[in-house]
């Protein structure tokens, strides 16, 4: 029986629930909101349509007590990021959301959940962080989507830019999911030929490449108001690699004992959640973008913490 939590049913949430009920991911699945309205609504909508599905998802609502025997938790509440104007702003939601954490952080020890949680709220790191503490839960259980997404960003704009498809780029962004993230060159390969010898060849700029990538969340929001559907596929990605212990290698955001933050890092995902994290040879710039994006993380936990 796999059986997921869904807490916060907005855009993201509803996108991710009609993932797993549309493909048959998850046998059960329960769904919780603030907005109880909203959540019946699409609880009816799902259930409709499983008429027409081959596999069959038993859809339970607005109960923190069935979370007890779920395997994986994906949390996706809180407000959305504004981040029109070309700015990022992701941080904005910093104090709204802990107030989030705060409200549903005793109803989750409460519920005697002790699978898997995917955390998704912005700030990414900051609230992943938070929500660990407020806990007190186990670190490699706790992870956020973190550059997991930017990842996929950096893949789709090199991808385009070389003619391949997004699959055939590999690497890391790494970093805050936020402003300070950066795209660690050093690990990208096109098709497995390292980037950073393509690049001359090819006349690519890897600084336009790289605020594109930053921006590519900024440039969503500013069409329709949010971003939904690639962070949705960044959270049922890993909640089918913890399912299927598929030990995925990929970044998202983990604890850091080098710098006591949650930050986007490259770590293996399987049935225990974080499984490790691989650590892989940065550049000494690298590195110290790795630490500034740490710094600027850690001061808002602080804050956070007060
Ligand atoms: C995104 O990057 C808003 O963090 C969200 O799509």
């Amino acid at each position: 029986m796999r059986k997921i939590g869904l807490i916060g049913m907005g855009n993201v949430g509803a996108t991710i629930a009609y993932t797993l009920v549309t493909k048959g991911l998850a046998d059960e699945l329960v769904m919780i909101d603030k907005n109880e309205k909203k959540v019946v609504a699409e609880q009816l909508d799902l259930q409709d349509s499983l008429g027409r599905l081959d596999s069959n998802t038993t859809i339970k609502i607005q109960d923190y007590s069935e979370l007890k025997d779920a395997d994986i938790l994906i949390i996706t509440a809180g407000k959305v990021a504004a981040m029109g104007s070309g700015a990022d702003g992701r941080m904005g939601e910093l104090s709204f959301n802990k107030m989030v954490v705060a409200d549903m952080a005793p109803q989750i020890k409460a519920s005697g959940f002790n699978g898997i949680i995917i955390s998704i709220m912005n700030p990414c790191d900051c609230m992943t962080q938070y929500l660990q503490e407020q806990l007190d839960y186990p670190r490699n259980k706790i992870f956020g989507t973190g550059t997991f997404l930017d990842t996929a960003r950096m893949q789709k704009v090199v991808g385009q830019s070389f003619g391949v498809s997004a699959n055939n780029v590999s690497g890391y962004a790494l970093g805050e999911h936020g402003a300070s993230q950066f795209t660690a060159w050093s690990t990208v390969q096109v098709n497995g030929v390292p980037i950073r010898t393509l690049q001359h060849s090819h006349n690519v700029d890897l600084d336009k490449f790289e605020e594109a990538i930053r921006l590519g969340g900024v440039m969503v929001f500013e069409g329709k108001g949010y971003t939904n559907f690639a962070v949705a596929t960044c959270a049922v990605k890993l909640a089918m690699a913890v399912f299927s212990d598929a030990k995925l290698a990929c970044p998202v955001s983990a604890y850091s004992d080098a710098y006591k933050v949650y930050i986007g890092q490259p770590a293996i995902i399987g049935k225990n959640g974080i499984e490790s994290l691989t650590q892989i040879a940065l550049t000494a710039d690298e590195e110290q973008k790795m630490k500034a994006s740490a710094d600027i993380i850690l001061e808002k936990v602080e804050t956070l913490r007060h």
